[in-house]
């Protein structure tokens, strides 16, 4: 039957993850865990630079990342849309504006990942690109973190869209121009590593949840601010 077959998928899956993904995939380990109660998971969360590290020394099975590495050899599929937006404080000046031009946000004060991190690095990109500079008044780890000091009014940020999930009220997202930043989420493993049937079986069930989680929410993502309300 295929109770058994399920029964048959037993093991240990290692997945590392970058900090944007934290708030989508462990929603989704839940049902997983109850179709194939046999699999034993860890999951790391950690930002960009480690998860190259992690995949460079074998560390876990799979990786979900946002930016393909440039350097290693990579299987990857794309799932589901990242993109970053400008986080502010609800009641900020420019919560109610419309098409902010970017280099308003010269000598605002702005809260911003460490080194090392993916957001940070396409942030900076970005900033470079148009000639923006803003005050950085605090360096956090931690997105988490970095919601806590705009909700404080430290500043204001920029972080991917699915960090706001499920508690909304305490902010705003900015409609600045070039924004959202477009990224996509990528599930991938070096190439020449052999998957194990339990990691194959975690693979495709991603590829197969996100294309449910698009039709029940729309693309969520790399559209302009105003068609995300
Ligand atoms: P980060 O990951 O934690 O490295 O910023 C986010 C990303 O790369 O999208």
């Amino acid at each position: 039957t295929v109770a058994d077959l399920k029964g048959l998928k037993q093991g240990q899956l290692r997945l590392a993850v970058i900090t944007t993904a934290k708030y989508f995939i462990p929603r989704l380990l839940g049902p997983f865990c109850q179709l194939y109660p046999g699999i034993e998971i860890s999951l790391q969360v950690t930002n960009h630079e480690r998860i190259l590290e992690r995949m460079l020394n074998n560390m876990d099975d799979l990786y979900i990342l946002s930016q393909v590495p440039e350097n290693i050899d990579v299987n990857y599929e794309p799932f589901l849309d990242n993109p970053l937006v400008v986080f502010a404080p609800v009641n900020h000046p420019l919560a109610k504006q419309k098409n902010i031009p970017i280099k308003r946000l010269t000598n605002e004060p702005f809260i911003m990942r460490e080194p090392g991190s993916g957001t940070r690095r396409a942030v900076q990109k970005l900033f470079d690109q148009y000639g923006v500079k803003v005050k950085v008044k605090l360096e956090l780890g931690s997105n988490e973190a970095i919601k806590q000091a705009i909700a404080g009014g430290l500043g204001i940020s920029v972080l991917s869209r699915h960090t706001l999930m499920p508690d909304s009220s305490e902010f705003a997202i900015l409609d600045v121009e070039h924004f959202p930043i477009k990224r996509t989420w990528f599930i991938g493993y070096p190439s020449g590593k052999q998957l194990s049937i339990v990691a194959r079986t975690y693979y495709e069930y991603l590829l197969e949840s996100a294309k449910k989680f698009v039709e029940e929410n729309g693309d969520y993502g790399n559209s302009p601010v105003d068609k995300l309300e």
